[in-house]
């Protein structure tokens, strides 16, 4: 579980350990990360996910204590405001953490999956990644990049016993969504969406529970809130007509 020392990776982790899961905690954040992972009963491995020669080590020091049977990428990183206001370094972190570290991520962990036999990979995204709105350019593509990523992951991984969930989520009551509406253009968009009832905020508790029920009952898609489904549904028809298309195809 990546992003794990707060919000919803904290609360997922929890979730999992209690329903039986042995649970192995990546952040950055030393401390809250370790105490997490005591009281679970799991693993803490600290690191910086930004950086991308960090990952493959990071997956061999996890799979000497045990194999890794579901990945969950749920770390990542917000960044509002205009684009011409964004320094250069925050855009390229936002980009190695949000998208580029999930993907060697999985591009680690999957051969131990194929050779197991067994293995279910967990894509946090958002619906910014279907939405676009002002003052997230960088975010929303970034999830939409993970998005269609997963997508073409999963037509990678047919025929292998290898699953994938991808959540699509909307704004959750968090640090990271007071954060986006510090941003003027941002808070206002989004507060249209909300009296346009396309948009409300989700209760951490009933993200957890939906991520920890699509992890059990192995859902390639959880869409949140289902009021909002509509948007992320559409984007999906044209992968889902190729993969259609492509049946039959190796
Ligand atoms: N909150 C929402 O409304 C919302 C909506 C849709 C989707 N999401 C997505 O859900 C996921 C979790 O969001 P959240 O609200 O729980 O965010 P959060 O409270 O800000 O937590 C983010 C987590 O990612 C970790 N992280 C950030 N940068 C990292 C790095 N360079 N290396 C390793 N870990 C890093 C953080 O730990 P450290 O700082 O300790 O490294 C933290 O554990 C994110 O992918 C987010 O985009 C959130």
């Amino acid at each position: 579980m990546t992003g794990a020392s707060r919000g919803i990776g904290a609360a997922l982790a929890a979730e999992l350990a209690a329903r039986g899961a042995r649970v192995v905690l990546v952040a950055r954040s030393v401390e809250p990360l370790e105490k997490l992972a005591a009281e679970l009963g799991g693993e803490a491995f600290a690191a910086d996910l930004a950086d991308a020669s960090a990952i493959e080590p990071l997956v061999r020091r996890i799979e000497a204590g045990g194999p890794i049977d579901v990945l969950v990428n749920n770390a990542g990183v917000d960044l509002t405001g205009d684009l011409v206001a964004l320094p250069t370094d925050e855009i390229a972190r936002l980009l190695a953490v949000n998208l580029c570290a999930p993907m060697l991520l999985c591009r680690a962990v999957i051969p131990g999956m194929r050779s197991r036999g067994a293995g279910h990979i967990v894509n946090v995204s958002s619906l910014a990644g279907t939405n676009a709105v002002p003052g997230l350019a960088p975010y929303s593509a970034s999830k939409a990049g993970l998005s269609h990523f997963t997508a073409g992951l999963r037509a990678e991984l047919k025929g292998t016993p290898i699953t994938t969930t991808l959540a699509q989520v909307g704004t959750v009551e968090s640090t990271m969504v007071d954060s986006l509406r510090a941003h003027e253009p941002t808070r206002r968009a989004l507060a249209r969406l909300e009296r346009l009832h396309l948009a409300v905020d989700l209760d951490l508790r009933v993200v957890v529970d939906a991520l920890a029920d699509a992890i059990e009952r192995d859902k390639r898609h959880l869409r949140l809130p289902k009021r909002d489904a509509l948007f992320p549904l559409i984007v999906e028809v044209p992968r889902r007509v190729t993969e259609l298309l492509l049946t039959g195809v190796r």
